[in-house]
Parts: structure tokens; C-alpha cells; sequence
């Protein structure tokens, strides 16, 4: 049942009603992000068989995961979220049974190219934070994805190498740092850098590549939460250029109007790259 307009009065302490409106609007995008007030109201209905968060996260062993996450990849051509998600909770389905192979894995594959070609979020990075959402509440999993996601800007990928089991592509292949968590910056960037078709082998190759790269330090998140309960932290410190612009552009602060814990810099640099491309342009 919707709340009604008295119930949302009530819980606001009866403000003026376009005001209360607006005050919870706020309250439930800042409870997205994990800061600021949560609106508490629990409802009957969205009750879970077993409660919520009830399954048991297990530890796993990143080498063994690994060629999981690879093979995953290419299964099906089910791609990025569906490999890293695979490497941990198809494993932990793989060791332990039930409940874990309960799970629809084919789901995942909707991630491929940041959701169906639509390149947002890197399918591998979704995959790894819907496995940690899996046992962890947003408060809990947001220092998990804060680690993997600042890991994943700044990191040189890929890294993993299957030698003569690659599928795609045999040999090295060259690593940057994607810069940013989108698909679309990700691919692009290692594309043009390195003179490579985005509908090539070699890409191809370099994503199953990354998954695995990024199902390790998933792995190792997931080792760490478990180990440290409450108190894991994660060991990256927030992107210069995000302490940067959220002393004004954050919650509270003097320009409250975007959103995202993405580095700022690649889009908000003066980047070349991204002048006006729809005059005197090839
Ligand atoms: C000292 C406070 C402050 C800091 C720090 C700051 N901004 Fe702003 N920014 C503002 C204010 C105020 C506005 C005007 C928008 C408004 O009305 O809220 C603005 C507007 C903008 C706009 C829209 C207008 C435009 O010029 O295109 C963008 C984009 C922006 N800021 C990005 C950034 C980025 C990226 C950073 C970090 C490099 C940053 N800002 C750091 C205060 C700040
Ligand atoms: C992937 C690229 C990208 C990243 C990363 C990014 N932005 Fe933006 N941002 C945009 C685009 C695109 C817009 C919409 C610009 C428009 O109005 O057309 C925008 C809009 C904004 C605006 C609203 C003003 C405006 O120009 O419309 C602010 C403020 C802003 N960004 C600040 C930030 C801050 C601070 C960060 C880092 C925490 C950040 N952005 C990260 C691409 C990005």
C-alpha cells in the first residue's frame, strides 16, 4: 500500500505540504548516497523470505576465481557483469551449494557494453557490487564499491594474461588506466589509445581480461569485509578532484545540484577530447 499524503505529513512533523513534498524527496536521494538523513518507514509487504541480507557471504580464492570470471566472460558471450558476478557467487555456489545456485546468473548478462551496449557503468564493476549487495546494506557494501571503483579509475588494465587459454586474442596487450567507471570512457579511451576497433578481437579480449582483474579485487574486498566486519574501510583515499569540487558541490555544501563520486576531472578538465565534435570536426 502507497503511504498516503497524511501518513507523509505525519512523518515530516506536519511541514507545509509542498515543502514536506520536497523534504523527502531530498532525504531519500541523500539515503542513496548513503549521507544525510534516511527516511526509516518500513512497509509489510516488501518483506523477504529469510529477511533481508540473509545469505551467508563466503570467502573465496581470487586465483581460483580468476579463470572463472574469464570463462564466464565468454560463456554464451554472456560478457562483463555476468563473469565477475559468476567468479564469486557461482563459486560460492560451486562450494557450497544452496542458497547461492539458486541464483538466476544469466541476469547478469543484461551488463554487457554498460547494460546492453549503452555504455554506463562497466558491466564487470556492476557485477562485483550487485555480488557484495548480495550480503552487505548500501551503508556496508559503500566503502566495498568505493574501493573497487577508485581502484578501477586509476589502476593499469588489464593485467591478467591467459596465456594460450585466450579466446579471443593470443599475446600482451597494452594497459591504461580507464579514468573513469563508465563503459563508454573506458573502451573509448583504451581504443583510441592504442589504435584498436571497438568491435575488434583485441577489445574483446581486453574486457574478459579486466573482468577478471576486477573480480581478484572484488575478491579481495569480499576477503577483507569478512575478515573485518563493521570496521573494514578500504584503503583508497577519495579522488583529489572529488575533495576538490564537493567542498561546494556535495550535500549541505554552497551548489548542491550534481551527483557522483566519480573522478570529475576527465569530463570537467578542459580534456580536448571533449571540445565541440559537431563543427569542423572529420
Ligand atoms: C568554491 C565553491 C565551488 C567549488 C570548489 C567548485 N564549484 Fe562549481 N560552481 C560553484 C557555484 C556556486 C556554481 C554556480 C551554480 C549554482 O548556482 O549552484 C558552480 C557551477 C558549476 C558548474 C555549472 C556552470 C558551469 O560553469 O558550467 C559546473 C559544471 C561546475 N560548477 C563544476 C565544478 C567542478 C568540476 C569543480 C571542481 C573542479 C567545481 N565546480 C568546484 C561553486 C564551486
Ligand atoms: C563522465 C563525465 C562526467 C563526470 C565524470 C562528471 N561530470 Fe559533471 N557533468 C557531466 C555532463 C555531461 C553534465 C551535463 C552538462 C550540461 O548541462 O549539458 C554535467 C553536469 C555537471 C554539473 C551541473 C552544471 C552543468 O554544467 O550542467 C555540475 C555542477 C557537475 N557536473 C559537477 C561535477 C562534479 C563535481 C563531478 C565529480 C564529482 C562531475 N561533475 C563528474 C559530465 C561529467
Amino acid at each position: 500500500m502507497l503511504p498516503d499524503r497524511r501518513a507523509l505529513l505525519g512523518g515530516l512533523g506536519g511541514l507545509a505540504i509542498g515543502g514536506a513534498v520536497a523534504g523527502l524527496t531530498g532525504s531519500l536521494a541523500r539515503a542513496g548516497t548513503g549521507s544525510g538523513a534516511a527516511e526509516t518507514r518500513r512497509f509489510t509487504r516488501f518483506s523477504q523470505q529469510g529477511g533481508d541480507f540473509s545469505w551467508t557471504p563466503r570467502k573465496l580464492d581470487p586465483d581460483e576465481c580468476a579463470p572463472v570470471a574469464y570463462d564466464g566472460f565468454w560463456h554464451n558471450l554472456n560478457a562483463c557483469g555476468y563473469g565477475a558476478f559468476y567468479s564469486i557467487v557461482g563459486m560460492m555456489a560451486e562450494k557450497y551449494g544452496a542458497p547461492y545456485d539458486q541464483f538466476p546468473f544469466s541476469m547478469l548478462a543484461v551488463n554487457e557494453g554498460g547494460i546492453i551496449g549503452w555504455g554506463t557503468i562497466c558491466g564487470a564493476l556492476y557485477g562485483a557490487a550487485a555480488a557484495f549487495a548480495l550480503f552487505w546494506n548500501r551503508e556496508e557494501c559503500s566503502p566495498m564499491v568505493n574501493e573497487l571503483f577508485r581502484w578501477y579509475e586509476s589502476a593499469q588494465l588489464p593485467v591478467y594474461d591467459p596465456g594460450s587459454a585466450a579466446r579471443a586474442f593470443v599475446g600482451p596487450l597494452p594497459a591504461n588506466a580507464p579514468g573513469s567507471v563508465l563503459c563508454h570512457v573506458s573502451v573509448s579511451k583504451w581504443c583510441h589509445g592504442f589504435n584498436k576497433k571497438a568491435d575488434s578481437n583485441e577489445l574483446g579480449e581486453r574486457c574478459a581480461r579486466l573482468t577478471v582483474d576486477v573480480s581478484r579485487k572484488a575478491i579481495e574486498i569480499l576477503n577483507a569485509k569478512i575478515a573485518q566486519g563493521k570496521a573494514y574501510k578500504g584503503a583508497f583515499s577519495v579522488q583529489a578532484a572529488v575533495v576538490q569540487c564537493a567542498a561546494c558541490h556535495a550535500a549541505g555544501k554552497e551548489s548542491d545540484i550534481q551527483k557522483s563520486k566519480m573522478d570529475c576531472a576527465p569530463c570537467h578538465s578542459g580534456n580536448p577530447h571533449l571540445g565541440d565534435k559537431f563543427r569542423k570536426h572529420p
